[in-house]
């Protein structure tokens, strides 16, 4: 090949993939398999090495970062990098709104909406296209030059492209790591013994500020364009908006939840709209921005201080909050599970006020060392249950312990490690940790009161069962007294011994009494759940049922018979032999039969008997008649699967009122959506 005739080969191959990179990696649609691009990548690789003078800035064959830097150097922003002022409540917003009214014409304000990503902000300059320097805010006029970082994230494009690409622009957004990727990168430190991240946000800024390059690579970071700082050559634009449109046209990466609204109601709404989307989104946001969308209007409003008077950030209740621990209780569960609850200092986090958080389990405890008396981060995101992330080793308090000579003054943390008890704090039986397990367990199966007490409540509880009335603090009651040991004394329950139980008036004890009469009639996979066998939740009961068809033939079961069901392992047809091969659990179920309880024959499951199986259906939003139970339970006795989340194997969304994230995914993938109606009316077929 001539000289141009490289230089050509070399420009075309980084075009085709970066086009490819945009692909995978913005548009989240690849159009080639991997090892095509392996294929082109290792033809321009070569091409640089045989040729160095070939090799450019822009060349993505520099996205594998190269040797560390001894340190970052400063970068002048050429127009600072200002923050935002935050708005808390709808008052704060219509009075933002207010503000915007005095300076622009007209009634309703057109806005320009977006999440506030919980990131680094960066900004990105681009000369002639080429990305040319990158830096972090630093104190909004002087940052970190970290371009050799920046070009290893993938999603940011070496080269702008298109037809409106102007000789100079500094592009401003946010650099993050998705919630997916930073779970990946603890489990990595864990396993390399290294200390993991308290959130995306510090492993993001982590990631980005290493003087080492190749370890920057070796992390998936991710960018959203945001606005412009200076440009030069750009396009006539008249509103955010277009800017917006303008820079994805150029491939910068931009979020999908961006929109535009008009007036206070519309900025309102958009803030519930994220804010119910917010558990579910790949990323940790923690707030809305919003904009004048009106180019001129922004102008015209200008700046106050260090703030756009254009601009607002509306926050949302913070996920993570700091308290600290003021014990550290022991919880025993339905299968005798042993969780350790952190009992807190009340602290607002998520929206409610928080005192219990979860530590899961001994090994997390240990990996986090969390001890009484430490201040911690404490999580509620969504309606998750609170969790305790790690803790504050600088709040800590050490004291000196005197060592061997005075030069060797060892320090010490005041507060002792915890330690999972060696004996049930219910029952008092011996607790086992099984090798390779991080569970510890109480080994007094029934006889520990507080298994019997859940074992009982799931029993009754409304997927099993269902018998109304009988909550948490009743059964506590029944079993405290003695009156119930096993599901099957409920059933020689009596007016008698009922209303001489505290707080039972007569009314509310015959009302009981008819609930479990009534829970007599009951369906084969609903009694196979109650069973509260460990390991099988209500779908496995249900696959349970309609394989075997009755209990007897459960009963009998072995290893090998249960592993012919579908989605049963080794591990749940275990947990299915240890409990029939308890004398007492048969005992009970003979027990449950004699008293009354039944269920009308299950026709076996043959897998084509049903018009919708092989389907997977996923429900979100409020349905007008049917609820999420009942919805569900139908679809399944047609053979359908209903799944939690949308993904491309769904075959049909079914949505109510105030439908979400779940309905805009289903139409992003071209997935067909129902009602309720139409749901109804596949059904009857
Ligand atoms: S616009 C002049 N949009 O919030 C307007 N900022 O408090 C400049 N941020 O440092 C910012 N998401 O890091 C804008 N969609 C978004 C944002 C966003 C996150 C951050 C940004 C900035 C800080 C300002």
């Amino acid at each position: 090949m001539s000289g141009s005739d490289l230089i050509a080969r070399a420009a075309a191959l980084r075009e085709q993939l970066e086009y490819h990179n945009h692909r995978y990696y913005v548009l989240d649609d690849p159009q080639v398999p991997d090892s095509e691009y392996d294929r082109l990548f290792a033809e321009l690789q070569q091409l640089e090495q045989q040729h160095p003078s070939l090799l450019t800035a822009d060349s993505p064959t520099q996205r594998v970062g190269g040797s560390p830097l001894p340190e970052f150097q400063p970068f002048s922003h050429r127009t600072p990098m200002l923050s935002l002022n935050n708005a808390f409540s709808d008052e704060d917003i219509e009075a933002f709104d207010r503000r915007v009214r005095e300076v622009v014409a007209g009634d309703v304000v057109e806005y320009e909406v977006g999440p506030k990503f919980d990131g680094l902000a960066i900004s990105l300059v681009y000369v002639d296209g080429v990305l040319s320097q990158a830096a972090t805010r630093g104190d909004g006029y002087s940052g970190e030059d970290v371009t050799a970082n920046i070009r290893t994230i993938r999603s940011i494009p070496l080269r702008l492209e298109g037809p409106r690409v102007p000789a100079f622009v500094e592009v401003r957004g946010e650099v993050l790591m998705l919630r997916a990727d930073f779970e990946r990168l603890n489990q990595e430190q864990d396993a390399k013994g290294e200390k993991r991240f308290a959130n995306p946000r510090n492993a993001a800024a982590g990631s980005l500020r290493q003087l080492d390059s190749r370890i920057t690579a070796s992390r998936r970071l991710a960018f959203f364009a945001y606005n412009i700082g200076s440009a030069e050559g750009e396009p006539l634009l008249r509103s955010q908006s277009e800017l917006m449109d303008w820079l994805g046209e150029m491939r910068l990466p931009l979020c999908q939840q961006r929109s535009v609204v008009k007036g206070v109601q519309g900025l309102l709404d958009y803030y519930a709209d994220i804010g119910r989307q917010r558990p579910g989104l790949p990323f940790d946001i923690d707030g809305v921005v919003y904009k004048v969308n009106s180019l001129a209007a922004q102008q015209e409003l200008g700046f106050v201080s260090r703030a756009p008077r254009f601009a607002i950030a509306h926050k949302y209740p913070a996920e993570e909050a700091l308290t600290t621990v003021e014990a550290i209780d022991v919880q025993v569960g339905r299968t005798g599970a042993l969780t350790p609850v952190a009992r807190l200092k009340p602290v607002f986090v998520g929206g409610v006020t928080v005192t219990n958080a979860t530590l899961h389990n001994q090994d997390e405890i240990q990996r986090k060392d969390v001890r009484v008396g430490d201040t911690v981060i404490v999580r509620r995101a969504g309606d998750v249950i609170p969790e305790v992330v790690g803790i504050v080793p600088e709040r800590r308090p050490y004291r000196q312990v005197p060592g061997k000579d005075l030069f060797d003054q060892a320090q010490e943390p005041e507060f002792a490690p915890f330690e999972m008890p060696k004996t049930c704090p219910v029952c008092g039986s011996h607790v086992v940790k099984e090798e390779g397990e991080a569970i510890s367990r109480c080994t007094g199966g029934l006889f520990c009161s507080a298994q019997r007490k859940q074992a009982l409540w799931h029993f009754a509880s409304r997927k099993a069962m269902d018998i109304d009335g009988l909550g948490e603090k009743l059964v506590e009651q029944l079993v405290d007294e003695g009156i119930v040991r096993t599901p099957a004394d409920m059933y020689k329950l009596g007016l008698a011994k009922l209303t001489a139980l505290e707080r039972m008036a007569e009314k509310s004890a015959g009302n009981l009494l008819a609930a479990i009469e009534a829970s007599k009639n009951t369906t084969l996979p609903r009694f196979v759940y109650a069973l509260g066998i460990r390991n099988v939740g209500e779908a496995t009961a249900k696959d349970l049922a309609r394989h075997f068809g009755d209990i007897d033939a459960l009963i009998h079961a072995d290893v090998e018979q249960l592993l012919a069901v579908a989605d049963v392992g080794p591990v749940v047809a275990q947990s299915i032999v240890d409990f029939f091969a308890e004398a007492h659990n048969v005992e009970v179920i003979e027990q449950l039969r004699a008293a009354g309880v039944n269920w009308p024959a299950i026709e076996k499951l043959s897998s084509s008997n049903t018009k919708l199986s092989g389907k997977t259906f996923v429900l979100t939003g409020t349905l007008p008649t049917l609820s999420r139970d009942d919805a569900k339970a139908r679809l399944e006795t047609a053979g359908a699967k209903v799944a939690g989340s949308v993904s491309k194997k769904t075959d049909y969304v079914v949505a109510g009122t105030e439908a979400g994230s779940k309905l805009v995914k289903a139409q992003e993938l071209g997935i067909p959506v129902l009602d309720e109606a139409q749901m109804l009316e596949l059904l009857l077929e």
